[in-house]
């Protein structure tokens, strides 16, 4: 899969998507404050963040439904303004939305092409939309039993995969993900996660929200808490979870950093026993 390429001077050191001082506003809330993040090529950053951080206005900034009232938005180096999602999408920014906005009446294969039917002359190339949602999907090892099969009949993450697949048609170069995994289980939380990786094996970029921080740790590179809209750390994903916890919640006396210092102060003991013993 190729992407387009804005400025094909871009070279593969350069963030595909650069924010420099963004800020947001809507009438008395200040929702996003100086936030300043890059994405590189194949890489996964999660936007973590309590409700009401700024996370999905983040998001549709970069995906041109909002408009930011300052700073910088670069895109593989180059200045980007979007009037539009349009715009975005042009750009090569693809967004999955918490909603996924599938037509549940109709199956795989005309959600993935909705609104961009393959033609030939004046007639539907059913064949070859049939054969390229076939590769795409197995491409992205997708679980789907049959294109043919309507979306309402899909489990919730195979729903996900659905609307992910749709966006990569676009060849897009970053993929924002809201939520994908929100509403998945075990198995199906497990397969989405992969289905990220996949994506980040092909060389795009990821910004995924998400407040389970298990799966962020398992997928991102890199992790950015908000808080009340200002930029509250970027971490590693080996970063322990009461460490994000603390980031996002502003406190570090909260129940998950106390049960981690108990099991931790736990395990001094034992080992100081054992220690005693052994003397
Ligand atoms: N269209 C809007 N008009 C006015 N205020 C808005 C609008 N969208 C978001 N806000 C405000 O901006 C702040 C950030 O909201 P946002 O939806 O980005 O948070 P979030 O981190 O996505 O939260 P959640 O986890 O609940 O989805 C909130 O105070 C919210 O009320
Ligand atoms: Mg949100």
């Amino acid at each position: 899969m190729s992407s387009i390429s804005t400025n094909p001077q871009a070279d593969a050191a350069t963030p595909i998507l650069e924010l420099r001082g963004v800020n947001k506003r809507f009438g008395a809330v200040q929702a996003l404050s100086d936030i300043t993040l890059s994405v590189g090529r194949g890489e996964v950053v999660a936007l973590v963040g309590d409700n009401g951080a700024g996370k999905s206005t983040l998001v549709k900034i970069i995906a041109g439904v909002y408009q930011h009232d300052g700073g910088q938005i670069l895109l593989d180096g180059e200045p980007a303004h979007f009037g539009g999602p349009g715009d975005a999408q042009q750009a090569g920014v693809a967004t999955v939305f918490q909603d996924l906005a599938l037509c549940d009446n109709l199956d795989v294969v005309a959600n993935l092409f909705l609104g961009k039917e393959m033609k030939r002359g004046r007639m539907l190339d059913e064949a070859a939309m049939e054969h390229q949602s076939w590769n795409l999907l197995k491409q992205l090892s997708a679980k789907i039993p049959s294109v043919h099969i309507p979306i309402a009949s899909l489990s919730g993450g195979q729903r996900q995969t659905v609307a992910i697949a749709r966006s990569l048609l676009g060849e897009p170069k970053l993929i924002l993900l809201d939520e994908p995994t929100a509403a998945l289980g075990v198995a199906q939380t497990a397969e989405v996660l992969n289905l990220i990786e996949r994506i980040r094996d092909r060389g795009l970029g990821v910004i995924v929200i998400s407040h389970n921080m298990a799966d962020v740790q398992a997928v991102a590179d890199r992790i950015l808490v908000l808080r009340l809209g200002k930029n509250n750390g970027i971490f590693d994903a080996t970063t322990p979870t009461e460490t994000l916890v603390a980031a996002i919640t502003g406190a570090s006396d909260n129940v998950v950093t106390a049960r981690n210092k108990r099991i931790a102060d736990t395990a001094t003991i034992r080992t100081t026993t054992s220690e005693g013993r052994r003397a």
